[in-house]
Order: structure tokens, then sequence, then C-alpha cells
């Protein structure tokens, strides 16, 4: 019988350096003989892919923040069952960028919307599944919106205030700090390769 693979997220604001840091995490943990998916929210399967271009594209008319939980969490029930629960019963470890602490800081502590009733959804949608270990990458919003803007056209998200994004930070920080076990801060205002390494100091203690 194989073992279930680890459930680890990454997280943090725009910018911080998420996507970059998944994949030379995933390098290294396959470079030590690991079984490793990398995948994100929204999406990580062909229609919550979809769902995601529906909740980035900027418009005109203004998006209730009800409909915007609401679809998050209808792609992450059709990633989670389509795609991460498979991949970790067979002993994969799975690396998503995001997941739903990044709903407890975007449309909770940035749209307004009640931890309790995030909580709920959460609790419909995944019953018991939470990620094993959560990266939280953390740097001044300042830091992270410069390098956002580096890549050019805006989403919807990144159009926010920085006001939005002081939230979102203080968000990650206070869920990182209830729950240490579980959570882990990195300075992700350091260099790319002093964070890399922090980031696999980490990961590496949860090796078999
Ligand atoms: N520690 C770092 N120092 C300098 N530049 C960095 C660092 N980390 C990432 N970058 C650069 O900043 C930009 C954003 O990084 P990346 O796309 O990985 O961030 P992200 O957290 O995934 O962003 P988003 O929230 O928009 O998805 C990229 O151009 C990346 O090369
Ligand atoms: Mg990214």
């Amino acid at each position: 019988m194989t073992s279930r693979g680890q459930f680890i997220t990454f997280e943090g604001g725009e910018g911080v350096g998420k996507s970059t840091q998944i994949t030379r995490a995933a390098d290294r943990l396959k470079a030590r003989g690991l079984d490793v998916m990398v995948t994100r929210e929204p999406g990580g399967t062909p229609m919550a892919e979809a769902i995601r271009e529906l909740l980035l594209a900027p418009r005109d008319e203004a998006v209730h923040e009800m409909t915007e939980l609401l679809l998050v969490f209808a792609a992450r029930a059709q990633h989670l069952h389509g795609r991460i629960l498979p991949a970790l019963a067979q002993g994969t470890w799975v690396l998503c960028d995001r997941f739903t602490d990044a709903t407890f800081a975007y449309q909770g502590a940035g749209r307004g919307l009640s931890q309790q009733r995030i909580a709920a959804l959460e609790q419909l949608v995944q019953e018991d599944v939470r990620p094993d270990h959560v990266i939280v990458l953390d740097a001044p919003v300042a830091t992270g919106m410069a390098r956002a803007a580096r890549r050019g056209e805006l989403d919807r998200f990144e159009q926010e205030t920085v006001a939005f994004f002081e939230r979102i930070r203080q968000c990650y920080l206070e869920r990182a700090r209830a729950l240490p076990a579980r959570y882990h801060l990195v300075d992700a205002g350091q260099a790319l390769d002093d964070v890399s390494e922090d980031v696999y100091r980490i990961l590496s203690q949860l090796l078999p």
C-alpha cells in the first residue's frame, strides 16, 4: 500500500513569488525521487480553469462578493475531487499555488465576507480535507505589487487598492501565527535563492 501524499499549499499576496517558488520546490522534491504534482487555484482542471477566467476578467458589471465566493468554491470542488484527492491517494505530493487560505484572505479580509461564512463553505466542500502544510510567502505589499506589475496587464484582483492588499497580508500573518504546526512563514522579501532555500528547508523536514 502506498502512503498518502502530502498536500502542501503556497500562499501569499500578489507577486510575492508563489509560482516561482512552487516550481523550484517541485523540481527539488522530484530530484529526491518523489512523485510531485504542481497545480493552482482557482483552476487545476479544464472546468475550474474556465471558472478562473470568469473570476479574473476585469468587467464593467459589479461582481457581488457572494458570487465571487461561490465561484471560488465551485472551482475548488471540481479541482479537489477531480485531481487533488486522486493524486494524494496515489501517493503523489500535491503542491498547490493558493487554496482556501486565499479565500479567507481575499474574499474574507479583502472583500469583507465573514470568516464564519467562508468556514461553513470550507466544511461543506472539503469536509475534513485541509492542507497538511501551508507555506506563507510574506513580503511588504509594495514589494509584491512592484514584482507583479512588471508582468504587464493587471487582472480584476491586481487592480485593487493597497489597503485591500494590506488586509490580505495581515490575514495570512494571523492565520500563520494561529496554527504554527501547519503554517510556515517565509520572508519572501529576500533574494530568490534565499527564499527557495528557506522553502526547501521546511519541505525537507517532511520527507519520508
Ligand atoms: N525573491 C524575489 N526577488 C526578486 N524577484 C522575484 C522574487 N520572487 C519572485 N520574483 C519575480 O517577481 C515576479 C512575480 O513572481 P511570481 O509570479 O512567482 O509571484 P506570484 O506570487 O506567483 O504572483 P501572483 O500572485 O500574481 O500569481 C516574477 O517576475 C518573479 O521572477
Ligand atoms: Mg502566481
